[in-house]
């Protein structure tokens, strides 16, 4: 008994760590990380800085979706994020929720 409950404790743990890395990947294909990390400024802020700024702000969603898609400038700095055509929107969908759950 103690066994199968330690397989479903690790189980619930590869469920949990699956979504974070799975996203992590795709911001990687999607090129994201060229300009941006999880907990450091690179050309572009730090995505727990952005997770940070939006926290309780139901309408970041929305707005940051539109922000990776056609870029943007001056919220951060005077660097521009250019527009990020090749990534399909289902996935910067997913990458912007990814961004504003790491706290
Ligand atoms: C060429 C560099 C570059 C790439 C590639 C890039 N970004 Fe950015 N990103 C930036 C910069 C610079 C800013 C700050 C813009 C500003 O100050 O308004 C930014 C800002 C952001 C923000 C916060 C926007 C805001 O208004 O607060 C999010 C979210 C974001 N990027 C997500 C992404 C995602 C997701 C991708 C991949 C699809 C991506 N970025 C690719 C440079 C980049």
């Amino acid at each position: 008994m103690k066994k199968s409950g330690l397989i479903i404790a690790a189980l619930g743990l590869a469920f949990t760590a699956a979504p974070a890395l799975a996203s992590l990947e795709l911001a990687t294909k999607s090129a994201c990380t060229a300009c941006h990390a999880v907990d450091k400024k690179l050309v572009g802020p730090s995505y727990k800085d952005v997770a940070k700024k939006y926290a309780g702000n139901a309408k970041a969603e929305a707005m940051l979706i539109e922000k990776v898609k056609k870029g943007g400038v001056g919220t951060w700095g005077q660097i521009p994020m250019p527009p990020n055509p090749n990534v399909k929107d289902p996935d910067i969908a997913t990458l912007v929720k990814w961004v504003l759950a790491t706290k």
